[in-house]
């Protein structure tokens, strides 16, 4: 069941949003190369309960940390350890924030020191493909639109769209329904109404888009070794364009 968000809600997302925005914010400026991923972990974690928020993947069905942190072929769900950055390293940093009873949930792909011309086209375009998606994201389109519009600017950039991870709906928890897919899929999907606040999040690949888990149960790598980045916001649908939540003072990553 989709749940429409009442003002009040809404103000509530808007808070927990700016919290994660800012917590990504921060572990992406600690993307340098002599970091480790658990030191970036500790940050964002004393950081969220510095806000009087909870960080949301803490837990989250065993999973063991506060922030996502995935190096290179790593696309998503990468465990913050003793791993060093080095020079080039393509780091997806994912944060979520639970505030007063509501979640904003984030990403954003940063390289450590200068990176290759590669590494630096796929996290531009993996950025612009969320705003290629958020385009459709209008009452009377349908969330499928979304995807389609992903996947399209992606495979015109030469990149391929992950398949078996998609976003969602995001309020009270963090994945509520529907699913919102970064892919043109043959269900048009549900209708976007008002109140709808979704986390669309592409996961692009530089080769294929094929995946596998790594034996931690966590760690989602590219099948092919090539390189992966992921960008997302929660997004609240409005009468006109939508409203990006997880911002600060209004500024999106
Ligand atoms: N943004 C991710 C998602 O939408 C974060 C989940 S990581 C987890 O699923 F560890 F919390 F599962
Ligand atoms: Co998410």
């Amino acid at each position: 069941m989709v749940k429409l968000k009442t003002l009040m809600e809404i103000e509530t997302m808007r808070q927990a949003g700016e919290i994660a925005a800012a917590a990504r914010a921060l572990a992406g400026e600690m993307v340098t190369p002599g970091v480790t991923t658990r030191e970036i972990d500790r940050a964002v974690h004393a950081f969220i309960l510095s806000r009087h928020a909870t960080p949301t993947f803490l837990h989250y069905c065993g999973y063991p940390a506060s922030v996502c942190v995935s190096v290179n072929d790593e696309v998503i769900h990468g465990i913050p350890g003793k791993r060093r950055l080095v020079e080039g390293d393509v780091v997806s940093i994912d944060v979520g924030a639970t505030y007063h009873g509501f979640v904003g949930d984030c990403a954003a792909t940063f390289i450590a020191g200068a990176g290759t011309e590669e590494a630096q086209r796929l996290v531009q375009v993996t950025r612009q493909s969320f705003f290629e998606g958020i385009a459709c994201a209008v009452p009377g389109r349908r969330v499928g639109d979304i995807g389609a519009a992903i996947q399209q600017y992606v495979e015109a950039n030469g990149f391929s769209v992950v398949r078996d991870y998609v976003g969602h709906g995001v309020g009270a928890v963090m994945h509520e329904d529907p699913e919102v897919p970064n892919y043109a899929t043959e269900r048009p999907g549900p209708r976007l109404y008002p109140g709808m606040t979704l986390a669309i999040e592409p996961m692009v690949n530089a080769g294929g888009w094929q995946i596998r888990v790594l034996k931690d149960g966590w760690t989602v790598k590219t099948a092919d070794g090539s390189l992966s980045a992921h960008y997302e916001n929660s997004v609240l649908i409005t009468d006109g364009k939508p409203e990006i939540l997880t911002a600060v003072g209004g500024k999106v990553l």
